[in-house]
C-alpha cells in the first residue's frame, strides 16, 4: 500500500505518517517511510535549495519540487512497491498541487501533469488530509523556511486548496480532523483504511 500525508505545516500530518508507521510494523509489514521534499541524496539537496536558497519563481518551485519527487518515485517509492512492502511518504504530489498549483496559482492540471510525467504516473493508493484551522497550524510550527514564512493569507489559501483537493479526488483522499488528541487520530486513520482495504 502506497499511503501519503497532507496538511499545513504545523497540522500534526509528520506525527500521523510516523504513527501509521508504527502500526503497521506492529502489525508485521515492511514498511518504507519516507519525506518530501527529500528522501534521496539529490533530494536533500534539492530540499536545501528550495527551502533555504534565493528566491525563486513559481515555476523554478515547482519543477524543483518536481525534480525531487521524481527521483525519490523512481528510487525509493517504486522500488519498494515492486519488493512488496508499504510506502508511508510525508508529503508528496498533492503538496505541489495545493502550494503551487492552487496557492501559488500555476493551475491544478498543469501541476498534475508534469507530476504525472515526472513520477511514470505513480500516485497513492491513499492519501491522509489533516486539517486544521491555519492560525492554529501556524502557531504550531516553527517557522524555519522559505515556504513556512508566507503570510497567513498564503497558509490559508493552502489550507482551503487542500479541502478543494479533497472535493476533486474524493477516492483517494480521506480528511481527518487534525484538531484531537493524536492518539485518536491515529486510530481513526488505521480504522479507515484497514475498512478500505
Ligand atoms: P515540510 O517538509 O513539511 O516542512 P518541515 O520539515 O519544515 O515540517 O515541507 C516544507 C515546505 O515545502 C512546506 O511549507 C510545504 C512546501 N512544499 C511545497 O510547497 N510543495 C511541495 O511539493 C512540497 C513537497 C512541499
Amino acid at each position: 500500500m502506497f499511503v501519503t500525508f497532507e496538511g499545513l505545516d504545523g497540522s500534526g500530518k509528520t506525527t500521523q505518517a510516523e504513527l501509521l508507521a508504527d502500526a503497521f510494523r506492529s502489525e508485521g509489514r515492511e514498511v518504507v517511510a519516507t519525506r518530501e521534499p527529500g528522501g534521496t541524496p539529490l533530494g536533500e539537496e534539492l530540499r536545501r535549495l528550495v527551502l533555504e536558497g534565493v528566491d525563486m519563481s513559481a515555476w523554478a518551485e515547482a519543477a524543483l519540487f518536481a525534480a525531487a519527487r521524481a527521483e525519490l518515485a523512481s528510487r525509493v517509492i517504486a522500488p519498494s512497491l515492486h519488493a512488496g512492502k508499504d510506502v508511508i511518504s510525508d508529503r508528496y504530489i498533492d503538496s505541489s498541487l495545493a502550494y503551487q498549483g492552487l496557492a501559488r496559482g500555476l493551475g491544478v492540471d498543469k501541476v498534475l501533469e508534469l507530476n504525472l510525467v515526472a513520477t511514470h504516473g505513480l500516485l497513492p493508493d491513499w492519501t491522509v488530509l489533516v486539517l486544521v484551522d491555519p492560525e492554529v497550524a501556524l502557531s504550531r510550527s516553527r517557522v524555519s523556511d522559505r515556504i513556512e514564512r508566507e503570510s497567513l493569507d498564503f497558509h490559508r489559501a493552502v489550507d482551503s486548496a487542500y479541502r478543494e483537493l479533497a472535493a476533486m479526488f474524493p477516492n483517494r483522499i480521506l480528511a481527518f480532523d487534525g484538531s484531537r488528541a493524536a492518539a485518536e487520530i491515529a486510530k481513526e486513520i488505521r480504522g479507515r483504511l484497514r475498512d478500505l482495504s
